[in-house]
């Protein structure tokens, strides 16, 4: 029989690339969103889009899905910040409501729950999943508190993966992350800005990301069942980091404006240790570093309109909060 799969936030920057990836599974697969930024797997095949707020679908509803995989947040921090009311019901209290509509549902083999490794927040030390988490925004607490409700409520089977910060093209484009903001940047403006730098970031290629999500739908077993896992391909600095980008691509168009007073407190160094012994222990894309960026650069280059507002999360939903004043 064929997995059944929902997938919440399908249209978001992960899932626009998360439900292609899984097609070629043949798995049959379901998104819902409320598509504040779109609609990207609408041509699809045999997938269906349901364009609804998660909150809305009623109980009976996910009686026929055999693993969910979670995807909703309003997830940038300054978005988070905009109303904080309308972020903790979306990040928290509906998912809280979800909890009770499936925690007693037997069909459900997993949940799988996108969190973040901004839940570390200032950390010196190299952090594990065991690491005391101390985070700063609000969508890092909301992550971190709904992460603590899974884990005392203990009624359905789940895996909590603490991504790091995504970067890679998707069709559903975001520019408001650090490694696909620089890339745009240096092509369209020859000048990447840096605040600070000096603080220390964890990424994820997003086409990881999907390899470990499947990875888990396909050995749903005990390696992974109600744990955590940080996800992502390495630790660097903004500095490092945009330096790196320049010499790989040989990009010489592209200035590096530095200003040392720094707004972001986050700082992080993060272990995959868990992750490669239970996950991705021979996966080739974790070691694919210098290519995902190069991937990355190319795409972002052939973007026609690489500042449409839809590609900054703050816009999208200031604009919401305003036009709705919610
Ligand atoms: N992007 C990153 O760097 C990053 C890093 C760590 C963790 N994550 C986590 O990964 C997940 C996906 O992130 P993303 O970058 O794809 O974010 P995104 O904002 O692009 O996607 C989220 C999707 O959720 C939808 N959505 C929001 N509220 C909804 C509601 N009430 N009902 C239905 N749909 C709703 C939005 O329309 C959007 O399509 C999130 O849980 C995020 O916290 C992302």
């Amino acid at each position: 029989m064929k997995k059944n799969i929902l997938i919440l936030g399908s249209e978001g920057f992960l899932g626009s690339v998360l439900l292609p990836y899984l097609k070629k599974s043949n798995y049959k697969i379901t998104g819902v969103d409320k598509c504040f930024f779109g609609k990207y797997n609408k041509n699809l095949k045999n997938v269906r889009i349901i364009k609804s707020d998660y909150a809305k679908l009623n109980k009976k509803f996910f009686e026929q899905f055999d693993f969910i995989i979670d995807l909703v947040n309003i997830s940038n921090d300054p978005a988070s910040e905009l109303n904080k009311k309308f972020t903790k019901k979306i990040n928290y209290q509906n998912k809280v409501k979800l909890y009770q509509k499936i925690k007693n549902l037997k069909n459900i083999k997993r949940y799988i729950y996108m969190s973040s490794c901004s839940v570390y927040g200032n950390n010196k030390n190299i952090i594990n999943e065991k690491s005391p988490p101390r985070p700063i925004s609000l969508y890092s607490k909301l992550c971190l508190k709904y992460e603590e409700y899974l884990k005392k409520n203990k009624k359905i089977n789940f895996t909590i993966l603490r991504l790091g910060t995504l970067y890679g093209w998707a069709p559903r484009m975001r520019y408001d992350i650090a490694i696909n903001k620089i890339i745009r940047d240096m092509i369209f403006n020859n000048k990447v800005e840096i605040l600070g730098g000096e603080q220390l970031r964890f990424f994820c290629y997003n086409k990881f990301a999907c390899n470990v999500i499947g990875n888990i739908i396909n050995n749903s077993n005990k390696n992974t069942l109600n744990k955590t896992f940080n996800i992502g391909n390495f630790n660097t600095n903004i500095i490092d980091l945009t330096k790196h980008i320049l010499k790989l691509t040989k990009f010489r168009n592209a200035s590096i404006y530095h200003e040392k007073h720094n707004i972001d407190k986050r700082s992080y160094k993060v272990s995959t240790k868990s992750a490669k012994k239970f996950i991705t222990k021979n996966n080739i894309l974790s070691n694919l570093t210098e290519k995902s960026i190069l991937d990355t650069f190319k795409k972002i280059g052939r973007d026609k309109k690489p500042f449409l507002k839809r590609k900054i999360t703050l816009t999208i939903y200031k604009e919401f909060l305003q036009k709705y004043k919610v």
